[in-house]
């Protein structure tokens, strides 16, 4: 192989490592969408978990839920249509955003692991996250602040 066509085929090589680099980052970001408090709850709708990849219908495990007045997303796991869990994002060793990964939450910071529900499985954090009761109905979820 020429000097030439060696180079070529080592930067092709690297811009599809780095383009599967970014597409896997964006895969596993998390879905954010904005919503707003009334009455002491904030309304999400169902339909937010679910989306279209290349016309195939999916379903999302977690959506998080920012609001103008709490600092941290909310983050809200389905487990079916009619059940939920609703956590708050703060971690409880030393206040990082913890994040989704897979069907439990981990926290960048220093590796604490919480279930989808917001229960400790791995320190160094010595508490649960806080948690929100929720009400459903047909089209939306309810988190309750109090
Ligand atoms: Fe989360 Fe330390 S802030 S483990």
């Amino acid at each position: 192989m020429e000097r030439r066509e060696f180079i070529k085929k080592s930067c092709l090589t690297c811009a599809g490592l780095s383009l599967s680099t970014a597409l896997m980052q964006s895969c596993s970001s998390a879905y954010v969408v904005m919503g707003s408090i009334e009455d002491n709850r904030i309304a999400l709708k169902k339909s937010e978990f679910f989306y279209l990849k290349k016309e195939k219908p999916m379903i999302r495990e977690w959506v998080l839920v920012k609001t103008e007045k709490i600092p941290l997303p909310i983050g809200v796991y389905r487990f079916d249509d009619n059940k939920y869990a609703a956590t708050y994002l703060e971690c409880a060793h030393q206040q990082c955003e913890v994040e989704p990964e897979g069907d439990h939450l981990q926290c960048p910071c220093h590796g604490s692991e919480y279930s989808n529900t917001g229960k400790l499985q791995k320190g160094p954090a010595e508490a649960d996250l806080k948690s929100f009761s929720l009400t459903t109905d047909e089209e939306n979820i309810y988190i309750l602040l109090k």
